[in-house]
């Protein structure tokens, strides 16, 4: 009995862990800033928001584009942290 029962819980863990890695699948760029971005912006929507701009926002697009959040939609960041993750987003996934 002990067995089986051990057997059902990996199993649970292995589809446990299936289920995070989607929802981590979207892997944003290593650089200064990243955890900033990681940390503020999935909470309301997912990083498709970010990926799926890039293609348009510049850096004062990116820019204005954290304080809309912030200021628009109330996104709860530090106003320490609106910079870095505007130079992050303009960098790493600004219109070139
Ligand atoms: C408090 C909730 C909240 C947080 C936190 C948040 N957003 Fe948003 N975001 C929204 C809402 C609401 C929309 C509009 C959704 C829609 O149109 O479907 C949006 C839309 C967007 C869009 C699509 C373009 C647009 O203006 O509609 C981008 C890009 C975006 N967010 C980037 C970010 C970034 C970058 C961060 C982190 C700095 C962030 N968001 C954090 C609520 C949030």
């Amino acid at each position: 009995m002990r067995i089986v029962h051990g057997i059902a819980l990996s199993i649970c863990a292995l589809a446990a862990g299936v289920v995070l890695a989607g929802e981590e699948k979207i892997q944003l760029k290593e650089g200064p800033g990243v955890d900033k971005v990681r940390a503020n912006c999935v909470s309301c929507h997912s990083l498709d928001y970010v990926l799926g701009n890039s293609p348009f926002l510049d850096d004062k697009g990116w820019d204005a584009e954290v304080k809309k959040m912030i200021n628009a939609f109330k996104a709860p960041i530090k106003p320490e942290d609106a910079a870095p993750i505007a130079e992050y987003l303009a960098r790493y996934y600004g219109k070139r």
